[in-house]
């Protein structure tokens, strides 16, 4: 699908000069990821990557969630660059979906010319500001694939009076923008545009299928987590646990500070390891309580539309956690994989281990920056 029609809020693209290297950047709550990536004779190259801890810009440890302001992030983004030897900044920034608004929504089928001022009065049902605030967008689920899957019977009798179409809105305040705007600036990063994260997740976790799968992304302050059906966003739904409730709980139980329980949730995990701290006892009430919500998510799209929904794809810092696929694979029935998002790139063969491993982290920024090139 074309993304830049779900976001409308691309810059006005300039006359590109030759199409070098170029960045995607997500600023999470915990950390701030980027990744480098350029096309050689039509192959993507992944050129660097990197990833700094948000907490100590802001006096927390590594690990904790923090929300820091533009001159920190500024700082952050310059120390990430030098480390991460970065030297393109060309690129884009993934919005966070806790700024922004993401939902599908029903609404009356009208003329093409009534649709805007249609969706627009609808938007403003779940928009908690005045729409004039915010940069709205949407794209109508086309009408083949309402037919086909998205209609319950019953609904499908209502439609016979009034016909409806399914419609997807993407919202993001005004003043989301303008911060990120200011960073941009500041950091004197050339951005072509700004996109909600989870565009980014799709971007880099998804192929060209069209079956029904979920992406869930384990972040520090949240999980968030989208089926996509025929390549189309269908359901954002946020879980608010995240991993940094997991390291808070270690803290407690185990009765050490924040950054040791973060020290010992990175290295123990979920595995019983003889003459090490156990933490799984305390971990696995929120592993369950996050995918029973999960696998809720799911039996209800099941049962909404009629179609499976085939597998689940772990993305975000939380899915590193040892042992979690295992885990999870035992409370849900869909299957579950880990994102591997850096298939999609070119890398040397010796680096192949260390990618898959932190893969599932990057997944946002890669996808950010593959639509800067795609966009080319
Ligand atoms: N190896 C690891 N084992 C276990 N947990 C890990 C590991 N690496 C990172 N994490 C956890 O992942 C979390 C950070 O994930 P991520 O970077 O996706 O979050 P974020 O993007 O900063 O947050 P958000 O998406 O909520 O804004 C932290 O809570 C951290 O403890
Ligand atoms: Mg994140």
């Amino acid at each position: 699908m074309d993304w830049s029609r779900v976001l409308g809020w691309i810059k006005k693209p300039k006359l590109w000069q030759t199409p070098g290297s170029v960045i995607g950047v997500d600023i999470g709550f915990s950390s701030v990821k980027v990744v480098q990536i350029k096309t050689e004779q039509g192959r993507l190259i992944l050129e660097t990557y990197g990833e700094i801890a948000t907490g100590p810009y802001g006096d927390l440890a590594v690990g904790q969630a923090i929300n820091l302001n533009t001159e920190q992030i500024v700082t952050l983004l310059d120390d990430l660059f030098r480390e991460a030897n970065v030297t393109s900044r060309t690129g884009a920034i993934a919005i966070p979906l806790r700024s922004s608004l993401l939902v599908t929504m029903e609404v009356p089928e009208v003329s093409n010319k009534e649709l805007p001022q249609v969706v627009s009065l609808e938007a403003r049902k779940y928009v908690p500001v005045p729409i004039s605030e915010v940069a709205l967008d949407w794209w109508v689920i086309p009408k083949k694939i309402d037919e086909e899957i998205t209609i319950p019977t019953r609904e499908r009798e209502n439609t016979l009076k009034t016909k409806m179409v399914e419609v997807l809105v993407a919202a993001i305040h005004n003043d989301t923008l303008k911060q990120y705007q200011a960073i941009a600036q500041a950091a004197k990063l050339d951005t072509r545009f700004f996109e909600i994260e989870t565009f980014g997740a799709i971007r880099s976790s998804l192929g060209t299928e069209l079956s029904a799968t979920a992406i869930l992304d384990l972040g520090a302050g949240t999980a968030k987590m989208t089926i996509v059906d025929y390549g189309i966003v269908r359901v954002s739904h946020t879980i608010n646990k995240g991993a940094q409730d997991i390291t808070t709980a270690v803290s407690r139980s185990l009765g050490v500070s924040f950054a040791k329980a973060e020290e010992i949730k990175r290295k123990v995990g979920l595995m019983e390891q003889v003459g090490e701290e156990h933490i799984a006892p305390t971990v696995n009430p929120m592993i369950e309580f996050i995918f029973s919500e999960v696998n809720q998510v799911i039996l209800d799209y099941q049962r909404k539309y009629s179609r499976a929904v085939n597998k689940i794809i772990l993305i975000g810092g939380g899915s590193l956690l040892a042992g979690l696929p295992e885990v999870a694979k035992g409370l849900v029935e869909t299957p579950i994989v880990l994102g591997e998002p850096f298939d999609r790139v070119e890398a040397p063969p010796f680096l192949t281990d260390v990618l898959a491993e932190a893969g599932p982290s990057f997944a946002i920024a890669l996808g950010v920056a593959l639509r800067v090139l795609n966009n080319h």
